[in-house]
């Protein structure tokens, strides 16, 4: 198993991979986005998390789709999951927080993007990357799409 993230992310929970790894051993690996995007690893399956609707870049979020078609063998899965609707970011989406697609959330000097994503629009952006959508899981204010290569 591989744990992907940006090499900044990956610093920060270099404890926490160091405890899950004394339980699963050498099973989990890491690696930056960076390495990944050149990297063949012929996975089963590609779980992304949370993580789409808060890169505020088309071209980032494309350029991780890519990377994972590439390493996720033929016949291998993905599955995409996205919040809506949750009240939290319902009350902050107004037109003074509009960034690019989404919002900047957040005070102070730490800001978050959030994109309210709708399910036709992940279909189309992850099927752009040779994926086709299989099938939808019932997650609360989640989007939770499963596709295949
Ligand atoms: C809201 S967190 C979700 C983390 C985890 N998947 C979860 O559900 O708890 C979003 C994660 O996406 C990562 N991320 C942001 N941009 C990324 C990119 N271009 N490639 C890979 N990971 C990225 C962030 O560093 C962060 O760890």
């Amino acid at each position: 198993m591989w744990a992907v993230d940006t090499e900044t992310q990956l610093d920060r929970i270099d404890g926490i991979l160091s405890e899950v790894r004394s339980e699963f051993g050498d099973r989990l690996c890491s690696m930056s986005i960076k390495e990944f995007s050149s990297s063949r690893l012929r996975l089963d399956a590609a779980v992304i998390v949370c993580v789409l609707h808060t890169i505020p870049s088309v071209k980032a979020r494309k350029d991780l789709l890519r990377a994972i078609r590439r390493n996720v063998k033929k016949g291998g899965k993905l599955l995409v999951d996205v919040p809506f609707g949750e009240p939290y970011y319902r009350r902050k989406m107004t037109m003074e927080r509009r960034y690019r697609d989404g919002y900047l959330m957040g005070c102070g000097s730490c800001r978050t993007f959030y994109k309210e994503f709708d399910e036709e629009e992940i279909k189309s952006l992850v099927e752009e990357f040779g994926f086709l959508f299989e099938l939808k899981l019932d997650v609360r204010r989640h989007h939770a799409l499963v596709f295949q290569t």
